[in-house]
């Protein structure tokens, strides 16, 4: 009986599959890394608005990552009140951490 278990291949690939870990530093790493939370809080607002109210705001919309990616980078202010956020060179946040910072803020 030298037969393998069908189990056993059925295993070895869902073990394949796992091995897709995700990355080290996930994107609420880099909010707080980037200082983004001494601004920002997940459900109230802090010097802006929070991360829940700013998904609900744009989540779905076509673009809204992007544009929201370029907001954050160049900075601005008028859409929640005159408070505004400063720039947010890519020195603090580069541009793939921006852009999964972003796509986490519209998961929220
Ligand atoms: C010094 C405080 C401060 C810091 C630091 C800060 N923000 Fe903001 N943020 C604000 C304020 C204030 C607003 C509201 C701006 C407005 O009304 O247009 C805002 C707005 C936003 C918005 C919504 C923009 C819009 O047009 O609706 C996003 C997204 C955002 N911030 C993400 C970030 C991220 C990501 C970081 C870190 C890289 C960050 N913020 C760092 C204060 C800050």
């Amino acid at each position: 009986m030298t037969r393998r278990h069908p189990w056993a291949a059925l295993a070895a690939g869902a073990l394949a599959c796992g091995l897709a870990l995700p990355a080290a530093a996930g994107p609420e790493t880099a909010l707080g890394t980037a200082g983004c939370t001494a601004c920002h809080a997940q459900d109230k607002k802090l010097v802006g608005p929070a991360w829940k109210d700013i998904s609900a705001k744009y989540k779905g919309q076509d673009g809204a990552a992007t544009a929201l990616a370029q907001k954050v980078r160049a900075g601005g202010k008028g859409v929640w009140g005159p408070i505004p956020m400063p720039p947010n060179p890519a020195a603090k946040i580069g541009d793939a951490d921006l852009a999964a910072a972003v796509g986490w803020i519209l998961q929220q």
